[in-house]
């Protein structure tokens, strides 16, 4: 069977085409809408024509750009951190710190629902896995306390949560995390979307960043694509010198940088597109909790129906006759079947957030 989804192609930051038919798009993780941004898709073209596309060669070759650097800069300068790297996605933002790191921790303590790309990063640590209950600090606690005296500990999760919002307690597991323990937070999904600058799950938390290694995309918030790594000088300076992907694989693409430095210098940091989101997200969850779709309303602006194949079958039908694309999929974290993944995006206007509430209000409703 073929796995891949059924193609599509989006026409705007909200809107998408479905064979002949233009649907409203509640999914996908553009959740500011820069993806269609008139200023940074400028910019993107822009470089094509000045610079190119690709480097054709590693940065520890002869593919430095300086736009490279210059985004790093404005990366490290947003997010407060002492230093960031560029790696080609946010895949391999995990497997290159990974590589930086092996040998450095005996132990890893990983949240048991954290991306593929977190998991298979710890594999890269050489360090021993235990796994704790998902966002459960005393689970996290209860596991750390069987691991002997003097373990180099590193705490490996997303920060957000991509199928249902929630946020990993980071303030908490620091709190009971052995002290000089490693964070290690993978933000994906938290970036540009959550914190009074939009500086992720992080900030959200109120974390300091000692210790503190924090992996992104550019490809979800940020409307363009490729990864980062953000942490200490001696993590950024170990990722450039001892990463065999780093060192063998091409940069991201220069018209992705000149659209990521967009997106980071100027449109990330306009807190109305945030606040537009956060606000659809509160209105949306309180809803769904008030109507039993959701247990709670987590923070982030995702959520998911895990539908019987009836209900999946009703609520597909009056998703395409209100003209809203079903955002139905089969990912790795949620229901092997199969479930309902919905994404706001801060360029919904209210009302078409009130006419997705409305069917699955009508249709969702536990009987
Ligand atoms: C939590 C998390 N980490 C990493 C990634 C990988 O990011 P990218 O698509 O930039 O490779 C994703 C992508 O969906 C993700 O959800």
């Amino acid at each position: 069977m073929n796995p891949l989804a059924q193609p599509m192609r989006r026409i705007g930051a909200t809107r998408v085409l479905l064979g002949a038919r233009e649907l409203e798009y509640f999914a996908g993780c553009d959740y500011l809408g820069l993806g269609w941004e008139p200023k940074l898709l400028a910019a993107v073209a822009n470089a094509v024509l000045g610079e190119g596309v690709g480097v054709g060669a590693s940065r520890r070759t002869t593919g430095n750009h300086p736009l490279y650097g210059e985004l790093e800069r404005a990366l490290q300068r947003f997010f407060g951190v002492r230093a960031a790297l560029l790696t080609g996605t946010g895949y391999t933002a995990n497997w290159v710190a990974a590589e930086a790191m092996a040998g450095r921790f005996s132990h890893v303590l990983m949240d048991e629902r954290s991306h593929t790309s977190v998991q298979q990063a710890a594999g890269v640590l050489g360090a021993k896995v235990q796994r704790f209950r998902h966002r459960d600090p005393e689970d996290l606690e209860r596991v750390q306390r069987r691991l002997p005296a003097g373990s180099r500990i590193v705490l490996m999760t997303d920060g957000v949560f991509a199928r249902d919002g929630s946020v990993a307690p980071l303030r908490e597991y620091r709190k009971r995390l052995r002290p000089s323990s490693w964070l290690w937070v993978d933000d994906c999904h938290g970036v540009g979307v959550l914190g009074r600058r939009g500086r992720g799950s992080v900030e959200f938390e109120g974390v300091l960043a000692e210790r503190l290694i924090q992996t992104l995309t550019l490809s979800k918030a940020f409307g363009v694509q490729g990864g980062v790594i953000l942490g200490d000088a001696d993590v950024i300076e170990a990722a450039m010198e001892r990463s065999p992907c780093f060192a063998g694989s091409t940069p991201l693409a220069l018209p992705l940088a000149a659209g990521a430095l967009v997106s980071v210098t100027q449109l990330v940091s306009d807190s109305e597109r945030r606040e537009r989101l956060m606000s659809h997200t509160k209105r949306v969850k309180v809803r769904l909790v008030s109507c039993g779709l959701l247990d709670v309303a987590t923070p982030g602006p995702m959520f998911f129906v895990d539908a019987s194949p009836r209900l999946a079958g009703r609520m597909k039908r009056h998703l395409l006759n209100q003209g809203i694309l079903p955002p139905w999929i089969h990912y790795p974290g949620g229901p092997a079947s199969g479930y309902f993944r919905f994404a706001l995006c801060s360029e919904h206007t209210p009302q078409s957030v009130e006419n997705l509430l409305e069917v699955l209000e009508a249709v969702g409703k536990p009987k």
